[in-house]
Formats: C-alpha cells, structure tokens, sequence
C-alpha cells in the first residue's frame, strides 16, 4: 500500500505530541492493558500508549477489536484524577464527541455520526470504537483508561464486516497521518476533560447521537427493549419511550437495531 510515510512511530509521534509522555508500540496485546499498567506503575495524567497493530484488541461486550498493521491506529490515555465513577459514562462521550470532532475535519460533517453510546460512524457505518475502563486499587478509585481504535485504510470488502465498518480514508480527500490523526483526538480530549461535568459535554454529544429520534431494539441487562430513543441524560444514559408510552432509562446497552 502507497502509504510508507505514515508509519506513526516513536519519533515522529513524539513530535506530532509535543512532548506527552508515550510509549509507543509496533505490536502490542491490548494499549488498555499497556496504558492500565503504566498507570498501576505511576504513569502521569495524559499519559498515552500507542500501537501500529493490536494482537488481542478488546472491544465493549468482550468483543474483539481489529488493528492490522499499518491500516489503523489505536491508542489509550491514562486520565487522571479519577472522578466520581458514576462519571465514567461521560468519559466514552468524551471520547466520541472528541473522535467525531476530529473525523469532521476530514470527512463532512453530515457523514459523521454516533450509535449511543460509543459508535463513532461514517456514513452510518463504525469507523472507531472507544473503550473507557476504570483503575480501581484496592477500594479507591485511580484513574480511567480511555481506549480508542480507529479504522484509517482497512479494507473490508469481502469481510463479514463490509456493510457495518468503514475506514476514514474512504471519506477523506487524501491520506490520513495517523500521527497527526492521534494527536488532534489527544487535544480535543484534552480540552473536554477540564469540562467533564459541564453540560456542554452532554449537549456535544446529544448533537453527535444518531440514535436519537430512532425507534431502536436495545439488548440489556434486563432483554430486549424496543420504543423510541428519545434523548440522553447527563449521566449518559439512553431514554428510550416503549410501544406503551413508558419511558426506560439504559445505562449500559447494545443498539441492536435502528441505523
Ligand atoms: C467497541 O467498539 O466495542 C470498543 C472498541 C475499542 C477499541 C480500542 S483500540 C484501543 C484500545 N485497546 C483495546 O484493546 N481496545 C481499545
């Protein structure tokens, strides 16, 4: 693939950082599990691990999440101080209203989408997956882990995947530096973390959400639920109105159905 001077890499990530503390990797387990130990061993707040290729990526759901070699990038940061764990919802909108940001700025803007409560889409189709997972030592809570993968030039045709994921290239006007990519998603994390509790957040990603306004089928905790979705709450959870005009709130789900 044409794409020789987009190799991420240490030195040219170091650059494109400005100097955040990094660890990179060409190949790598999981950068959740890389970023959770390097806070367990005192990595500072900001602190991010990247990979080229994940060999054991980890998606919500214990599902798997794909990063081949070259074609993806994925990366976590370690966010610090911890916040109150009934936040940590917030901290995936965070990192969706931080991605679609940032894809808005290669792919338009009416491409650029999310399934609640962590899809980012273009074009209606998955183009990063976001995973925030809390640190807890011993009873206190640490830090959390924001984990984000994002799919740049993986070609899924022909894949069991092709009509649900895309790659960023596939919209954007040229190639995509994957360097640059992580640092302009790394900024806007940035500057959403210092406005965690502002309302602002929730406001950005309820304008992100394409699940609102859609009649949806939701696995839960509880089984399916199918209404409307008809908005978010400032916790995160998704308020859907059933068929009989009752209103649930989800937490934690799976939109099954509704794009
Ligand atoms: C999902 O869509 O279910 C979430 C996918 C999250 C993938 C990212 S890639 C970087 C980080 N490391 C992982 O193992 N997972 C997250």
């Amino acid at each position: 693939m044409p794409h020789h001077d987009d190799q991420p890499g240490s030195e040219r990530l170091t650059q494109a950082l400005g100097g955040r503390p990094l660890r990179y990797y060409d190949r790598i387990g999981s950068t959740n599990d890389a970023a959770r130990d390097w806070a367990l061993g005192g990595a500072p707040a900001g602190a991010v691990v990247v990979a080229d290729e994940q060999t054991s990526g980890r998606g919500r759901l214990a599902r798997q999440w794909l990063t081949p070699p070259g074609q993806a990038i994925a990366f976590s940061v370690v966010l610090r101080p911890a916040l109150d764990p009934a936040r940590l919802q917030r901290v995936t909108a965070l990192g969706g209203v931080a991605v679609c940001e940032t894809l808005s700025s290669y792919a338009p803007r009416e491409k650029v989408g999310m399934k609640w409560p962590n899809d980012c889409l273009i074009d209606g189709r998955k183009v990063c997956g976001i995973l925030a997972e809390a640190l807890w030592v011993a009873s206190r809570f640490e830090a959390v882990v924001l984990g984000i993968g994002i799919n740049v030039r993986v070609d899924f045709r022909g894949t069991p995947l092709a009509d649900t994921a895309t790659s960023l290239e596939d919209h954007a006007m040229g190639a995509v530096n994957r360097a640059e990519l992580v640092a302009q998603v790394l900024q806007r994390v940035d500057d959403w973390w210092d406005k965690l509790a502002d309302p602002a957040l929730v406001a950005a990603w309820r304008g992100w959400l394409v699940t609102l306004g859609q009649q949806v089928r939701i696995q839960t905790g509880q089984g399916v639920l199918e209404g409307r979705a008809r908005d978010v709450d400032e916790a995160g959870a998704l308020l859907v109105i059933d068929d009989g005009g009752r209103e649930h709130r989800v937490l934690a789900g799976d939109v099954l159905s509704g794009l």
